[in-house]
């Protein structure tokens, strides 16, 4: 279905190339192009999937209940193939070619980076569902994101590490390639160091290594009680294989990066004693949670991860902040989504500050047996709101 999704819009992006540029006279007057862009395919392909597939449940339920202010959505998504320099290109393409609106993108952060200044020299509002380094939406004042950001995220990982874990030595393993990763390295190292823990082991990789064992070899002789990986999913599930052939038992700790349905496969028992932090948790009770579960099941017949919630909202939130501003003019557009206020998202209530953040509470996951189950939520302002209780079969076996 997804794939489905994507060749329609290669035929899309096709057609528009077959009859040259559109001009914007071409766009029909009743309807609103809005741009995507993403990682469909590439190493992080699972990124883009899911948040497209999220941005287009939610567009088809705006069109469904009458669009938006009478004008019905069009989504163009450009792939940007995991790649930081075809980000650039994606938002230029979508910005001269399309004539879009507006723009949802990107997921990771060293992409946002890339396609943001482009959006923001245009003054084309741009909204990124997930990217979380603190830098993102400094870019300027038609970015904005509707996700929390990784000083918030890193700190709540040290804190879970030290206090919850009770670990007192930490090796960190991080992607230099990722601003994410080392944005979420460094506020991790801080506050690990700031309660009076100590950082033993610190290696790095780039994106696209696929053997660890030298860094990780390294990382066991210093002798941690936590390894932090803030990583992307594709090179943390090969981590996270060779750390356990290496007898590196002891619990290993992510971030959001993580999230993927190809994280543990076929690696389901090496990840038991791993945690990450989350933006959501699917199996969180909250009626706002479960129904988005049930449409996007019912749409995809697979199971949402926290990117399509979190593409989801963006797209929800984007259409509001149309409806508020009567229309599309770029400025007014941009104020109503820096109005944004208390907005029920599935990833929670999103309010976007003066930083055009959104301050929010985050949930750190147990994986078990492959699943990710709900460990600890802590609050916007990093006071736990739960109590962490793990779920004991998972202990890493010695
Ligand atoms: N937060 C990551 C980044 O900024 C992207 C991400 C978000 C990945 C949510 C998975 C889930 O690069």
């Amino acid at each position: 279905m997804r794939k489905a999704i994507f060749v329609l819009s290669l035929v899309f992006t096709a057609a528009f190339a077959l009859t040259g540029c559109k001009k914007e006279a071409e766009v029909s007057s009743d309807e609103i192009v809005v741009g995507h862009f993403a990682s469909i395919t590439g190493p992080t392909a699972t990124f883009g999937q899911s948040a497209d597939a999220g941005i287009r449940l939610a567009v088809e339920e705006i069109n469904a209940a009458g669009g938006v202010n009478g004008k019905k959505i069009t989504i163009i998504t450009e792939d940007d193939q995991s790649k930081t320099e075809d980000a650039t290109k994606a938002v230029q393409k979508l910005i001269n070619r399309d004539k879009v609106v507006a723009l949802l993108g990107e997921v990771a952060s060293s992409r946002s980076k890339a396609g943001g200044p482009i959006a923001q020299q245009n003054k084309i509002p741009m909204i990124t569902p997930a990217s979380t380094n603190e830098e993102v939406t400094k870019i300027g004042d038609y970015i904005f994101r509707i996700c929390f950001i990784d000083p918030f995220q890193g700190e709540a990982l040290a804190q879970f590490a030290f206090k919850t874990l009770s670990a007192k030595r930490a090796a960190i393993l991080l992607d230099s390639k990722q601003d994410y990763s080392v944005g979420l390295a460094d506020k991790f190292r801080e506050t690990f160091r700031a309660n009076g823990g100590s950082i033993v082991s610190e290696q790095a990789y780039t994106s696209g290594d696929k053997d660890f064992r030298a860094a990780l070899t390294s990382i066991r002789s210093s002798n941690p009680d936590v390894i932090f990986i803030p990583g992307y999913y594709n090179e943390v599930s090969l981590i996270v294989r060779q750390a356990r052939e290496l007898g590196l038992n002891v619990p290993l700790l992510g971030g959001d990066g993580w999230d993927s349905p190809e994280l543990t496969k076929g690696a389901e028992t090496e990840f038991n004693g791993t945690y990450f932090s989350n933006h959501l948790s699917t199996e969180d009770p909250d009626p706002v949670v479960q129904d988005f579960m049930k449409k996007y099941r019912a749409k995809y017949k697979s199971e949402p991860d926290a990117m399509a919630a979190l593409g989801y909202d963006a797209a929800l939130i984007l259409a509001d902040a149309m409806k508020r501003a009567g229309g599309t003019e770029s400025q007014k557009l941009r104020d109503a989504i820096a109005a944004t206020k208390d907005f029920n998202g599935v990833t929670g209530k999103i309010s976007i500050n003066a930083d055009r953040n959104a301050q929010k509470p985050l949930t750190i996951l147990q994986i078990v047996d492959g699943k990710y189950r709900f460990a600890q939520r802590i609050g916007a302002d990093g006071a736990p709101l739960t109590e962490f209780k793990p779920i004991t079969s998972d202990t890493p076996k010695k």
